[in-house]
């Protein structure tokens, strides 16, 4: 296993060296600043996101036709420049790029893999605002991750699929594509009259004119690109309100039977709980997207509004749910740290089946502690899975044991302050483990690091901690 994680690690970092060698080009010179880089850096995921600039606002014009697939997309980015620019990279893989401007006049751009390298007329200043508007057309296929799963716009027999999760938000618009660049959305869904598109945030407006429907959704909060949506179905859309108000908007297929939502029914007692372990919800809506695609077993927290690729179960959405808090608001600031994402959601799974009288959490653990050395959830490590484990069953069972033993060393009190602490210091951010560690012996007054090392980093199973 560490053989395969060191040799898919060398051939990433190859890959992501490669764009760096065109940085050689003609541009760059005469004080116009320098190309932005084509990553931001993930260890993980090289080519993904870019350097040099920061986006503050997505604006996500789509018409899409699920028969013939037929894909047109216009996408507006607010940014500001962090840098001196001479050209900065988007990500977008597959379509034909018509046009590209910044602040209103066209720019020069080529395409390099995953890349999409923009040479705006003049250079960025440093902490300049710009606007870049794509244009951009296709047919939308079934494109695959890393590992040959199937995410971004994935196509369906009656609309599409969305699911980003890690780099997949470049499938379908141009985007700065990792966590660290969070922004807000506006998304403008046209689709055939009859079909339903549904994206992050609210509905603010819904219109048929000629055949087609468009409907726009607004979300607010800022969003990593991989927790954005915009499926097509033959949806219903049912909406409701949560604790405190909350809207909650829900979409389900028509063609689902009348207990497809059955997994949903306890959403608003789930979001009353975590809001008292964990704080306040973090966004300005909620609901849940339950399709009905043969391969039904999928689920993603995308924001706002998790999507189903089929009817989910009751644990499945307390998990979704959850990352809400942790995933969604507090972020990985690298793909590394998926554990705090998968760690802390199967944990609150455990937390609200104990709480509407399961097992208990400590049931979980002994449970699966009770497991021979050979089970598989003991590797790889959580805190460092490797890209292609990203989804590991360790990253989630392992994740959420170390949790469970780390409440059993520091107590109830520090735990349960440490998970609110967590949560209310780095909303709307993104987080690495050590700054985990770091706030673990700071609220619990411990020496913790041999604890996670043993649990986080080491391979096998944990006989003394
Ligand atoms: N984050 C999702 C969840 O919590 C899992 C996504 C799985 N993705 C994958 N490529 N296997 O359930
Ligand atoms: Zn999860």
């Amino acid at each position: 296993r560490v053989g395969a994680v060191l040799a898919a690690t060398t051939v990433t970092l190859s890959l992501g060296a490669t764009p760096a060698t065109a940085t050689g080009r003609g541009h760059g010179h005469g004080g116009t600043g320098a190309p932005g880089a084509p990553g931001v850096g993930d260890g993980y995921f090289p080519a993904a996101g870019n350097g040099g600039y920061d986006v503050l606002h997505y604006g996500l014009d789509i018409r899409y036709e699920p028969t013939s697939r037929a894909f047109t997309g216009v996408a507006t980015l607010s940014a500001r420049a962090t840098d001196r620019l001479s050209r900065f990279n988007l990500d977008l893989r597959g379509f034909e790029v018509r046009s590209v401007t910044v602040d209103g006049r066209p720019a020069r751009f080529d395409r390099d893999g995953q890349e999409l390298r923009i040479s705006p007329p003049r250079g960025l200043a440093k902490g300049e605002r710009f606007t870049v508007v794509v244009r951009y057309d296709g047919t939308t296929g079934r494109p695959t991750d890393i590992e040959g799963a199937l995410y971004g716009w994935v196509s369906t027999p009656d609309g599409s699929f969305v699911a980003n999760e890690p780099d997949g938000a470049s499938t379908w618009y141009p985007v700065n594509d990792h966590p660290t660049d969070k922004a807000s959305y506006d998304f403008r869904l046209t689709v055939p009259a009859g079909k339903t598109a549904v994206a992050n945030g609210e509905l603010v407006e819904q219109r048929t004119k000629n055949g087609w429907t468009t409907f726009v959704w607004r979300a607010r909060d800022p969003m990593a690109s991989y927790l954005s949506t915009a499926s097509v179905g033959d949806y219903e859309l049912r909406r409701s309100t949560g604790p405190r108000g909350l809207p909650i908007i829900d979409a389900i297929d028509r063609d689902l039977g009348p207990d497809a939502a059955d997994g949903l029914a306890r959403t608003k007692e789930m979001i009353a709980y975590f809001t008292e372990l964990f704080g306040r919800y973090p966004f300005t809506s909620y609901g849940a997207i339950v399709d009905d695609d043969e391969d039904a077993g999928y689920a993603l927290e995308t924001q706002t509004r998790p999507i189903y690729s089929g009817p989910p179960s009751e644990g499945t959405v307390a998990h979704e749910l959850a990352h809400q808090w942790y995933g969604n608001s507090v972020s990985p600031a690298r793909w590394q740290e998926i554990w705090l994402n998968e760690g802390f959601a199967s944990y609150a799974e455990w937390l609200w089946e104990e709480h509407s009288g399961g097992r208990t959490a400590q049931a979980r653990f002994d449970t699966n502690y009770a497991r021979p050395e050979t089970a598989s959830f003991w590797n790889p490590p959580p805190g460092d899975p490797g890209a292609t484990n990203l989804f590991a069953g360790s990253v989630y069972t392992k994740g959420a044991m170390t949790l469970h033993a780390l409440r059993t060393k520091i107590g109830d009190k520090a735990f349960f302050a440490l998970l609110r602490t967590w949560y209310a210091a780095n909303r709307d951010d993104t987080v690495t483990t050590a700054d985990f560690v770091e706030l673990a012996e700071k609220v619990s007054k411990r020496q913790l690091d041999a604890f996670f090392q043993t649990w986080l980093y080491t391979p096998g199973k944990p006989a003394s901690w």
